[in-house]
């Protein structure tokens, strides 16, 4: 199996992400497609499931009650050790290098469908830049909020794709519009 990262993520105008360690907005509907997302399993004759990875700091925006992300893997990059021991499902790993090797391991694959990257900011860096990439989902929300984390620049060489899973044109909510972008690494080598 190849492994490939899907990244998905909501920026705003200025390609703010955070604010004080949390989000910045509240769009239930966008929150609603990040879950659908992460969690659909296309062969559901298994018992896999999904894996998300994410940063120590997005692991701990997470409020109590809806963590770990349930019907999926969380997966944890922190340098430190962290205390997980209440939580089921869930790994944390040193390095990015770590965390896919675990992916890579043929006993491991058989327990996973796809891999979600779930931030933040140096986590979705690293993983632009790594061979594994393979495509961003990107909700960009078309307005400007205050922010203090950001979303990393966007490769120049990703292609827009369309993918029918993803509602089309501008999306409102609470008197916010956003779209729903869909990009795709060429490099990506399957
Ligand atoms: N809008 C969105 O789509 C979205 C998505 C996710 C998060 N957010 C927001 O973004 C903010 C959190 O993101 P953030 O960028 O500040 O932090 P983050 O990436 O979630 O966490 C940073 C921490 O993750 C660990 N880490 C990151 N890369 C690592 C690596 N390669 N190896 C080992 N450990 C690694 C380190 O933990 P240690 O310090 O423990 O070593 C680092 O301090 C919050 O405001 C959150 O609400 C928004």
């Amino acid at each position: 199996m190849v492994l490939k990262l899907n990244l998905i993520a909501a920026a705003c105008e200025n390609m703010g992400i955070g604010k004080d360690n949390t989000l910045p907005w509240n769009l239930r509907t966008e929150m609603n497609f990040f879950t659908r997302m992460t969690s659909s399993i296309i062969d559901t004759n298994t018992m896999k499931k999904n894996v998300v990875i994410m940063g120590r700091r997005t692991w701990e925006s997470i409020p109590d009650k809806f963590k770990p992300l349930s019907n999926r893997m969380n997966f944890i990059l922190s340098k430190s050790d962290l205390d997980l021991k209440n939580y089921r499902d869930v790994y944390s790993f040193k390095s990015l290098e770590q965390c896919l090797e675990k992916l890579k391991c043929p006993e491991f694959q058989d327990l996973y469908e796809s891999v979600w990257v779930i931030g933040g900011s140096n986590v979705y860096k690293e993983c632009m830049e790594s061979e594994h990439f393979y495509r961003l989902y990107l909700t960009q929300i078309l307005k400007n909020f205050e922010c203090d984390t950001f979303f990393p620049k966007i490769p120049d060489n990703l292609v827009t794709i369309r993918d029918s899973i993803v509602p089309e044109g501008v999306q409102s909510e609470n008197g916010i519009n956003f779209i729903y972008k869909v990009y795709e690494n060429p490099n990506f080598k399957m």
